[in-house]
């Protein structure tokens, strides 16, 4: 029988344990998810190993030290610099991997392409996103209210929203946490108008609300999408490492989108 969990803090809002455990039961498999607080991100590892988990989903804000602490590292955990996924061996051994990059890029596969992406917003999260661009040959720029945190986005074009002199984008991305509690935009409304309006996609990574943000995109002729189908697939791929299994995706994606609605 596999342990799994998923680690965060806070943790009790996951939708990960009835996702997962829904795909498990469906598919037959000998497995219990469940999830733990955790407090201190120095005990990570002492409680994967203790807890003899052989599978872990981490969350904010453990998502950097989940990369460190791993044996085995997967080039785009390395890149990004958080894993979001990790396997436990018999031995001991620790392997990271993070789907939340791949996870993205299947939920805009629909959007074909895409040359130059706009991020809005600095974060862990726009972070994936934009190694997961960038990596498919996509020109990517970052924007922020703040410098402080653009300094880690060197690998690509970044810049305040009010440096901002291009104004033309394939998809404009929102990958702040704006607008998941208040009805703000993540940047001034007259900008990202102009920018819509030359846009032909637009993402946002909230899911299970309409957003400021989404709520604009429909003044504008683009095809735009929100949160939800990354977040089923950064778990699949997260299920598909945790059971070894191939050529299942639609299905377990299935199981995890009923979960959602039980
Ligand atoms: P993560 O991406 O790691 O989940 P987050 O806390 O959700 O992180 O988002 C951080 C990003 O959202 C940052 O770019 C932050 O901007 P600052 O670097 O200037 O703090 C951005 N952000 C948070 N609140 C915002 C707001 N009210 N308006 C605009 N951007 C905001």
């Amino acid at each position: 029988m596999k342990f799994l969990a998923v680690f965060g803090n806070p943790i009790s809002h996951s939708k990960s344990p009835r996702m997962h455990n829904n795909a498990i039961k469906s598919l037959g498999l000998d497995a219990i998810y469940t999830r733990y607080l955790l407090n201190d991100e120095k005990l990570l590892k002492e409680k994967l190993l203790s807890l003899k988990l052989s599978g872990a989903n981490i969350t904010v804000p453990f998502k950097n030290e989940a990369l460190k602490i791993a044996d085995f590292k997967d080039d785009m955990a390395v890149k990004i610099g958080s894993a979001n996924t990790l396997i436990i061996g018999e031995n001991g051994k620790i392997s990271a991997y993070n789907t939340d990059a791949p996870g993205f890029l299947q939920s805009i596969s629909t959007f074909k392409n895409i040359k130059k992406a706009l991020i809005l917003g600095a974060g862990g999260t726009s972070k994936a996103l934009a190694f997961a661009l960038l990596d498919k040959g996509v020109e990517v720029f970052v924007a922020n209210r703040s410098k402080e945190r653009l300094k880690e986005f060197s690998f690509c074009q970044n810049s305040l929203y009010s440096d901002l002199n291009e104004k033309k984008f394939d998809i404009v991305i929102n990958s702040t946490s704006v607008g998941l509690k208040d009805d703000t935009l993540p940047c001034d409304e007259a900008l990202l108008k102009e920018l819509l309006r030359e846009s032909i996609y637009a993402f946002d990574v909230i899911y299970g609300k309409e957003t400021p943000f989404i709520k604009l995109c429909k003044n504008f002729n683009l095809q735009y999408k929100d949160g939800l189908e990354m977040l089923l697939w950064q778990g699949v791929f997260a299920f598909e490492l945790f059971f070894n299994i191939k050529n299942k995706q639609e299905l377990i994606k299935k199981y995890m989108l009923e979960a959602l609605n039980l």
